[in-house]
C-alpha cells in the first residue's frame, strides 16, 4: 500500500518546528481543498513541548480544525500525567480564542473498554467511519513504543478496531488508552518525531525496517505518507 520512502528531516529544533508548521498548513490545505474540515492527532511527552508549543494562533485554520489524542494515560484530565492536561498547560491555552475543536480521550467513563468505545464513536461521527485523520503525530519511546503500543504486545498491534485500552503498560502509569496501528496508519500524513540519543536504536531500527517486534517499524512501513523529524542525537549524528 505504501509508496514513498520516509522523508527525514535531521536537525535543530527550530528547523523541525518549521517543517511541522509546513506539514501542517498542507493538512488543512487539502482538506480545504476537499471542501471540509481538517483534524490532527497528538502524542504526550516531549514532542509537546519541542514541537507543538510553537505552533500558534496564526500557524493554522485551527477554526477548521478537530484535535484528537493518539493515546491518553487512565488519569483525570487534572492530573499531571494526564496527555490531553499536558498540552492544556503547555500549549493549548494559546489556542483558546481560535476555535479549534479539542476531543480528548474520555476517562471519566466506568470502564476503560468504555472509554474506547467512547472514543471510537467520537472518531467514527466527527471523521467518517474508519476514522480517517489528516495528520497523525506520535513520539517515539527508547522501546520503540508509539503511542501507546508497546513491544511484544500482538493482541493490541494486530487489532482490527481504531481505539484500545491498555491495561498492562510497561511506561507508567500502567492503564492507559490508544489509537491503534490501524488508526496511526489510516491517516493521511504521519509525522514521527524523536529527541535524544535514547531513541537512536529504535529510530535506526525503523528507518531500515528492520526489527518487527518495535511498533515504530510496524508504524513507519504502514503509514501512507511518513515524516521523519529528529534532533541530532537521536538521528545518531551525536
Ligand atoms: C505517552 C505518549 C508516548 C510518547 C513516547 C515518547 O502518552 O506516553 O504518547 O507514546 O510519545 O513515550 O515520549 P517522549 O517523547 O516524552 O520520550
Amino acid at each position: 500500500m505504501k509508496s514513498q520512502r520516509p522523508e527525514v528531516v535531521v536537525g535543530d529544533v527550530m528547523l523541525l518546528r518549521q517543517r511541522l508548521r509546513a506539514l501542517v498548513t498542507q493538512a488543512a490545505e487539502g482538506a480545504a481543498a476537499d471542501g471540509r474540515r481538517w483534524s490532527m492527532a497528538i502524542p504526550g511527552g516531549s514532542v509537546v513541548a519541542q514541537l507543538l508549543s510553537a505552533l500558534g494562533p496564526h500557524d493554522a485554520p485551527w477554526e477548521a480544525c478537530d484535535l484528537f489524542w493518539v493515546d491518553e494515560r487512565a488519569v483525570p484530565w487534572t492530573d499531571p500525567d494526564s496527555n490531553y492536561g499536558q498540552a492544556r498547560a503547555h500549549w493549548l491555552g494559546s489556542l483558546a480564542s481560535t476555535g479549534v475543536r479539542l476531543h480528548p480521550i474520555p476517562v471519566d467513563v466506568p470502564t476503560l473498554e468504555g472509554c474506547a468505545t467512547a472514543y471510537e464513536a467520537t472518531m467514527s461521527a466527527v471523521l467518517g467511519p474508519d476514522g480517517v485523520l489528516d495528520l497523525v503525530i506520535v513520539g517515539v519511546g527508547e522501546d520503540g513504543h508509539v503511542a501507546s503500543l508497546f513491544p511484544g504486545d500482538e493482541e493490541a498491534l494486530g487489532s482490527s478496531r481504531l481505539v484500545i485500552p491498555v491495561a498492562h503498560s510497561p511506561k507508567p502509569p500502567a492503564q492507559r488508552l490508544t489509537l491503534t496501528l490501524r488508526a496511526l496508519t489510516g491517516g493521511r500524513c504521519l509525522v514521527a518525531a524523536a529527541f535524544g540519543a535514547s531513541k537512536a536504536t529504535a529510530v535506526r531500527a525503523a528507518l531500515r525496517d528492520e526489527d518487527w517486534e518495535l511498533p515504530i517499524t510496524r508504524l513507519l512501513r504502514d503509514a501512507r505518507r511518513v515524516n521523519v523529524l529528529l534532533d541530532r542525537a537521536a538521528a545518531g549524528q551525536d
